[in-house]
């Protein structure tokens, strides 16, 4: 319990806009090429939301931080999406983007981008409008919790993303397990869960904060993934290039999963 506390006490330094500018900014977020990290990341979600096949009334992203990109693609499959952060001034952030405020994050590359390779000719800002439409509820979250959102989501959702976020606030493998299995209680059996994520990672900063990160590989990504009731059907990874090891993290790699929770018809 004390990794915890001690955890939650370092988020408490953590600056959104230094975390936006290590992590989609250059050299990460550079489009010409998806050997960069972050195209990669938009064409797993777009591959994966392309089929049609995970749709629904309700997706709840669990620690959006203060990203949009994770959304973008997901969006145009549910009429509601539900973003969630531990830290209010990540909601804040996110509130600010959705409100279209001057001086917030600029992602209209990310959003070009994902128009782009979705090929659908869909003009950007119809994306935009529809992405700020749909996330009508930024709650708070605390994956630690057995119930996450202090109260059941209900109806439970259809799907269910995370992005970088319970490897990067659990102390060891068993809080990541549980914090997983607290995530996946948010979800219908049935549902469809999308994760990104860290590889071998055990640090990254953000402005004044340094939080640890929990190093995980392929094998603990699988046996969380089962441990809590999911099937697999996709694992794909991702090895960080020497020009994007930039300082601001350890992280060797990057996966993706995507599986489908136990339980469904
Ligand atoms: C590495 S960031 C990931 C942000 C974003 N999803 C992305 O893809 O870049 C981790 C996020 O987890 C959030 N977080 C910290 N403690 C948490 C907790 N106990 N439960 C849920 N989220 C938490 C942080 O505020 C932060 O936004």
């Amino acid at each position: 319990m004390s990794g915890l506390s001690a955890l939650r006490e370092r988020y408490e330094r953590f600056d959104p806009r230094a975390y936006l500018d290590n992590n989609y900014g250059p050299p990460r977020a550079d489009f010409s090429s998806e050997e960069f990290v972050v195209p990669w990341k938009l064409r797993c979600l777009a591959d994966t939301f392309g089929t049609g096949e995970i749709h629904g009334r309700t997706l709840i992203d669990v620690g959006s931080g203060p990203t949009i990109y994770q959304l973008l693609s997901a969006c145009d499959h549910f009429e509601e999406i539900v973003a969630t952060d531990y830290l209010a001034v990540n909601r804040e952030e996110l509130r600010r983007w959705v409100r279209g405020d001057p001086g917030t994050f600029d992602w209209s590359p990310f959003i070009q981008h994902v128009c782009k390779i979705e090929g659908r000719g869909e003009p950007w800002q119809d994306k935009e409008r529809r992405l700020r439409a749909r996330l009508r509820r930024i709650l708070p979250i605390d994956v630690h919790r057995r119930e996450p959102l202090g109260a059941p989501l209900q109806p439970r959702a259809d799907a269910l993303l995370s992005a970088f976020c319970l490897e990067a606030v659990s102390p060891d493998r068993a809080a990541f397990s549980r914090a997983l299995t607290n995530a996946a209680s948010l979800l219908r059996p049935g549902g469809h869960a999308v994760l990104l994520g860290a590889l071998g990672e055990s640090f990254y900063v953000a402005g004044p904060a340094r939080l640890p990160v929990l190093p995980l590989d392929e094998g603990d990504v699988r046996r969380a993934l089962s441990g809590a009731g999911f099937e697999l059907r996709q694992l794909r990874s991702y090895a960080m290039p020497p020009a994007l090891r930039t300082g601001v993290d350890d992280v060797e790699g990057v996966f993706f999963a995507h599986a489908l929770k136990a339980g469904g018809e």
